[in-house]
């Protein structure tokens, strides 16, 4: 069985930091070491300079993540319960606002608290034959690490309501009709895919990227005319940075840009 050093392993290439949530024999089920871990793991990417995307996968070739760990679940007092689902929330907002993109490359399951967790990633990348879906009304609780608030804003409140109260999982070509992921892709090409998404990603200006992530998820959630200022401000930002005097002159000077993330 997995300690809690080596629930999430972390491996980084090229600017590319990889985690991939390590406990294969239970469908790398979140317990609440595996959370821990990977917060202490996003702290880390999210620190270091070197680090320009994160991907998140799973271990093993059958399970993005199964959930959060079903044995801890109903042991837990309503205290704790609320105590937990605000602490994985945490993680899982950390991850969102890391100001880096991340991307989850889906091998398999990715239900409950899984799919709670490729939400909270920036882009979405699915193998064929990835199941996703939100089970916990059928264990008479509901999501707590973000599947009822950040799922509606994705895919809209209807499929969010069907999939919430039906708690029926759906297919990677489903979820990527509707749009829960962006791509689907055969799984011997899922983590090449997901890589060539984030080497896409590293040619672009990191506080371009940062700025844009911050308008779109701010401004879903403020009025229309809030958003636009707030797009403005940031746009002013983008315009400050030598970043943006090297991708201009670079493209004046029909060359690639060679960004400082400054
Ligand atoms: N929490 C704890 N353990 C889990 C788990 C979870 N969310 N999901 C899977 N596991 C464990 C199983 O108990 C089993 O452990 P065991 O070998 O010690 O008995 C192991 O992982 C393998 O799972 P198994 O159910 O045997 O695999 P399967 O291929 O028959 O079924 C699933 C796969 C994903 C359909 C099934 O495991 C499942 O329904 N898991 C729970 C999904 C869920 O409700 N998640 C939301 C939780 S809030």
């Amino acid at each position: 069985m997995s300690n809690s050093s080596d629930r999430v392993l972390y491996d980084l290439k090229d600017g590319v930091a990889r985690l991939t949530i390590h406990r294969p024999e239970k469908l790398n089920a979140l317990d609440r070491e595996t959370v821990q871990a990977l917060g202490r793991h996003l702290e880390r990417a999210g620190g270091d300079a070197a680090v320009g995307v994160v991907i998140v996968t799973g271990a093993g070739d059958k399970a993005f993540v199964a959930g959060a760990d079903i044995g801890e679940l109903a042991a837990q007092t309503p205290v704790e319960g609320a105590s937990y689902a605000r602490a994985g929330q945490e993680v899982f907002t950390r991850l969102e606002r890391l100001g880096k993109p991340s991307i989850a490359a889906i091998n398999g399951y990715a239900l409950g608290g899984g799919l709670e967790l490729a939400l909270a990633c920036t882009l979405r990348v699915a193998a064929e034959g990835a199941r996703l879906g939100l089970p916990e009304t059928g264990l008479a609780i509901i999501p707590g690490y973000g599947g009822t608030q950040r799922l509606g804003r994705l895919v809209g409140r209807g499929k969010a309501l069907e999939m919430i109260l039906t708690g029926e999982p759906i297919d990677a070509t489903e979820a990527h009709r509707i749009g829960l992921v962006n791509r689907v892709v055969p799984a011997h090409d899922l983590l090449s895919s997901a890589e060539s998404l984030a080497r896409t990603l590293l040619g672009r200006g990191p506080v371009a990227l940062r700025c844009a992530m911050q308008a779109i998820l701010d401004g879903l959630d403020t009025p229309l005319q809030q958003g636009l200022g707030l797009e403005a401000t940031l746009f002013g930002l983008t315009c400050a940075t030598e970043d943006m005097r090297e991708g201009t002159r670079a493209f004046l000077d029909k060359r690639k840009p060679v960004y400082k993330g400054r």
